[in-house]
């Protein structure tokens, strides 16, 4: 069976990562037609207006699936970011960043394995500022009882569906009572309502981070809003090896696009330098992905026949510069190819 997937190399990194992505999962035999479309930085250099073209979002209407390369939104201008343009227009609500310790990359803790559920759609991330007078700025945090409700639901759901145990609802409602009182009090009731076989707590999230780095074993799945699930991505991220093992996705009803947490690493860019895993195992997910959605067991032969070849490189020093080692983008891309089996 022959997937159409969308393609977005992206910015900064970008291209470099899918690159070696592609090639990986070409070479593992996933039978994947890409269809090639821009946004962010690479689209204005196209000459198109808009960070995010119609045409782009079009290919992911009609296909479906997206693999993303991180994007840069110009800094003035007057554009607005186009990771949030993207998710708001596709409806693409739920986040998932799973952070898992990975064989060969040693860090302080061996057995992290949490899964952050974001929210993608509102909170500070609406873009609502204002002007009150000069030096008086407002930022407004919008939170709706549908889009709390609906990212509940998906984290009960996707912690049910993993045979997970626990959902943690990061949240600081002792400040914001009415915005993250709302958060918190969806989640508590759909718990009540459909999933009161998992268990269930309440944190505030300033403490919680603190809990996390002390002992991540104490979190199973992490539920926040919008900007507190963007920073607690990378918080544990930091926590199995940084943003070069870090892969994610965003999904909505009807699409899903998968993208790295990592953004476009304009310091190492163009320099074989960056570590192409985050996305690699972003591209995991998603052959995962169309295993389940679109009944085709061979993608997940396929993804497991990567993760092993992977694993296999990282517990022989085969790294990148990230991870330890010393190979650049392009080697470590044919290192994996080569433990293919
Ligand atoms: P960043 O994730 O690009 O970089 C942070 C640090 O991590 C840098 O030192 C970078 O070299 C390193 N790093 C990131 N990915 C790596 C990889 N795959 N291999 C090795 N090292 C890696 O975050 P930063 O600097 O805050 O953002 C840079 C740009 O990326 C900004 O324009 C931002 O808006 C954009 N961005 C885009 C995202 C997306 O499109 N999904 C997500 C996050 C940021």
């Amino acid at each position: 069976m022959s997937h159409t997937i969308v393609l977005i190399p992206g910015d900064g990194i970008g291209p470099e990562v899918t690159e070696a992505t592609k090639r990986v999962l070409a070479a593992a035999g996933a039978e994947i037609q890409w269809l090639e479309r821009v946004a962010g930085q690479a689209a204005l250099d196209r000459g198109e207006s808009d960070l995010l073209p119609a045409s782009t979002v079009q290919a992911i209407l009609d296909h479906g699936v997206a693999l993303k390369g991180p994007c840069t939104t110009p800094i003035g201008g007057g554009f607005s970011s186009i990771n949030v343009a993207l998710r708001k227009k596709l409806n693409l609500y739920g986040a998932v960043r799973p952070i898992r310790s990975i064989d060969g990359v040693k860090t302080r803790y061996d057995d992290v394995d949490l899964i952050v559920v974001r929210e993608n759609t509102e909170g500070l991330y609406s873009g609502i500022e204002n002007i009150i007078t000069e030096g008086v700025i407002t930022s407004l945090k919008v939170a709706t009882e549908d889009a709390c409700r609906r990212i509940a639901i998906f984290g009960f759901e996707y912690c049910r569906s993993r045979g997970r145990r626990k959902v943690t609802v990061f949240h600081k409602a002792n400040i914001m009572k009415l915005s993250d009182g709302l958060f918190i009090r969806c989640a508590r009731e759909e718990w009540e309502r459909a999933y009161s076989d998992l268990q269930y707590e309440e944190r505030i999230i300033d403490a919680a981070c603190m809990a996390i780095v002390q002992d991540p074993s104490q979190f199973d799945v992490i539920l926040c809003e919008n900007l507190y699930g963007d920073v607690i991505s990378d918080l544990c991220a930091g926590l199995v090896g940084g943003l070069g093992v870090t892969p994610g996705a965003n999904f909505g009803e009807q699409h899903a696009v998968f993208e790295a947490v990592h953004g476009t690493a304009p310091d190492i860019a163009g320099q074989n330098l960056a570590n192409p895993l985050a996305l690699l195992m972003t591209g995991v997910m998603m052959l995962r992905h169309l295993a389940e959605t679109r009944d085709d067991p061979k993608c997940t032969d396929v993804a497991d026949r990567i993760r092993d070849a992977y694993n296999h490189c990282l517990t022989h020093g085969e790294k990148t510069r990230d991870l330890g080692g010393s190979l650049g983008t392009r080697e470590f891309a044919d290192a994996i190819i080569k433990q293919l089996r």
